[in-house]
């Protein structure tokens, strides 16, 4: 779906793309300054509070449709919410947020947290219900369909093997240091891959796949569905391949994924059926990782901040450094 109006203007060409920083930033620094306090839940408040303080500032008619939870859990950044500084008005936009992606690693100052959103034209973000996802991702440069979520771990790793020209021990995995992910550990282990092993974070973990500085290959194993919905619009606007399948542990969360309109519930999704259209993916870091550096304090009182947005029509990718007085 592309929207345009009689102009020839896609909703989203009038979202000033670099403003969307704005509002992870603020989201950031609120939650920077909780950065090793071992408070999650006041961490992830300031977070919130910040983002939907910040939204205010920009003239869309947003729409969130991944965020803090249902109504009745969420007071605030809820599932179809209005965000925006111009309802009725502006353009309409859906939101996909995270105002805090990590807040155990924030409460323990560990890597690659992130304030982070991903923004796109009016249903072209999967609603997805808050429940886990498998999820298999590879960097830009491989033929498409060299993953597939329907085939083994082992064969997804010989098949990027092949692709690449290694060997599968050359391969590197990043996976969720989970018990739940023991199986897929010796699996990849007993092919003689790396595997790097995260705390908590796949947004940044998923995303690593792009960079070949991280020297990670292939992203694999189950996180939060939101998450998936928001690396994968990054990924729509970096290259990459993504797939994800909704895992579901009981009637309740079968229920809940009935109700965003999902009937297929095992479902293979690739990237397009995720975040289809144009589509912005803008983070902050809060704590430093392989993505971008945390939110720094100085001794001349101000802060630093280290930002990524990103456009999938244009592929356009912005690093920003901000600078800012603390408040
Ligand atoms: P939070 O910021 O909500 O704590 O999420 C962190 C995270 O690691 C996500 O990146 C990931 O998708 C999810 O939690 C994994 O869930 P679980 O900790 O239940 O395995």
């Amino acid at each position: 779906m592309n929207k345009t109006d009689a102009a020839g203007v896609s909703p989203l060409d009038r979202v000033l793309v670099l403003e969307m920083v704005r509002v992870t930033e603020a989201a950031a620094i609120a939650a920077s300054r909780l950065i090793g306090r071992g408070d999650e839940k006041a961490a992830d408040t300031a977070a919130v509070e910040a983002m939907r303080r910040a939204f205010d500032t920009l003239e869309i008619d947003g729409t969130v449709v991944i965020g803090e939870g249902e109504r009745d859990e969420a007071p605030m950044l809820f599932i179809g919410e209005k965000v925006g500084g111009a309802p009725g008005t502006g353009p309409k936009i859906d939101i996909a947020l995270d105002p805090l992606e990590g807040t155990t690693i924030t409460a323990k100052a560990g890597p690659n947290a992130l304030a982070v959103l991903a923004a796109a034209e009016e249903g072209c973000l999967l609603n997805a219900p808050d429940v886990y996802m498998d999820k298999i991702a590879v960097g830009p440069g491989y033929p498409e369909g060299v993953i597939d979520l329907a085939k083994s771990p082992s064969d997804n790793v010989r098949a990027v093997a092949a692709a690449k020209g290694v060997e599968p021990a050359d391969i590197i995995v990043c996976v969720l240091d989970r018990p739940r992910h023991s199986d897929l550990i010796a699996e990849l282990r007993s092919l003689g891959c790396g595997v790097v092993l995260i705390g908590d974070g796949d947004v940044a973990g998923v995303i690593a796949v792009t960079d070949e500085d991280t020297t990670i290959d292939l992203y694999m194993g189950s996180g939060g569905a939101p998450e998936g919905v928001l690396a994968a619009a990054a990924l729509r606007c970096v290259g990459g391949q993504f797939q994800g399948r909704l895992l579901f542990r009981n009637d309740e969360e079968r229920a809940r994924a009935r109700k965003w309109g999902i009937d297929d519930l095992d479902r293979i999704y690739k990237l397009h059926d995720l975040a289809r259209g144009d589509c912005i993916f803008a983070a902050t870091g809060v704590t430093s990782g392989s993505l971008l550096d945390g939110v720094k304090y100085r001794k001349d009182g101000r802060m630093t901040t280290e930002s990524v947005v990103m456009r999938a029509s244009s592929g356009t990718v912005r690093w920003i450094r901000g600078e800012h007085r603390r408040g």
